[in-house]
């Protein structure tokens, strides 16, 4: 077993009912006001400033799990926003932001088999399948992949890392060549080293400076995100 996937196991074991009390609870502590809360500094991957060379292919690939405001769970709630009458999680609409902003191809990595839409249903299977290194086959294919050099990859945090379904999509692609720019959305633990995971699986990659933010403040985040995108050089 490798350190990472010791590290992974370890993560995984957090006992259920601390995530639960942590994340399902809206009033979640997450001390930031105040747009991107924390960027790659806790990362020992190599991360470039800007996005290198010009007249970039970009693919905005993410992961994002609303749940229905069922009325029961207070955690369904927070892990959806309403912006304008439109419904997104948290990580599609950063999406949604960068895709405008930048005009690349917009694609949600789904499940063959879809999550539970009720919380708890979710956690358990999502903490099962870190347990168990479960990656979890996918619905979504990429077939014009290799058209693209610039990749934001967009996750929430599930268990102090990506959900496992970014593993089977790292699995999947070959990103040997290209640029990586992740974005996050989490209830309160950062990047969680998610970056440094998938610098891992993708060595050959090149990596620039992501964006990572509370839950709480995404709904405000837009003009954030194209401050970013900007600082990076992929928009002027
Ligand atoms: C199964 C599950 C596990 C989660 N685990 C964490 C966690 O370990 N750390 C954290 O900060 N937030 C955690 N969260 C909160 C999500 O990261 C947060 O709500 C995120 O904004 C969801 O993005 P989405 O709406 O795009 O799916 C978890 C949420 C779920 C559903």
């Amino acid at each position: 077993m490798t350190a990472a996937e010791e590290d992974r196991v370890m993560k995984a074991y957090i006992p259920f009912f601390l995530a639960c009390a942590l994340f399902a609870c809206t009033a979640c502590s997450d001390n930031d006001n105040n747009g991107n809360d924390d960027n790659n500094d806790n990362t020992d991957a190599p991360v470039e400033g800007v996005v290198p060379g010009t007249d970039h292919h970009i693919l905005i690939a993410y992961f994002s799990e609303p749940l229905p405001d069922n009325g029961v769970d207070a955690a369904t709630s927070a892990s959806r926003l309403v912006v304008n009458g439109d419904v997104y999680g948290s990580v599609e609409y950063m999406a949604s932001i960068i895709g405008e902003a930048t005009g690349g191809d917009r694609v949600c990595i789904r499940t063959a088999e879809p999550y539970p839409q009720d919380y708890s249903a979710l956690a358990e299977q999502a903490n099962n399948e870190c347990q168990n290194d479960v990656h979890p086959a996918l619905a979504t294919h990429i077939d014009n992949f290799a058209d693209y050099d610039v990749i934001f990859v967009g996750y929430p945090i599930w268990w102090y890392q990506m959900p496992m379904a970014m593993y089977t999509f790292f699995d999947e692609y070959d990103f040997a060549g290209k640029t990586i720019i992740p974005f996050s959305s989490h209830g309160g633990s950062g990047w969680s080293g998610t970056v440094d995971d998938i610098a891992e699986m993708e060595p050959s990659a090149t990596f620039v400076n992501g964006y990572s933010i509370s839950r709480n403040n995404v709904s405000e985040s837009a003009d954030d995100i194209r401050s970013w995108l900007q600082q990076i050089g992929i928009i002027e």
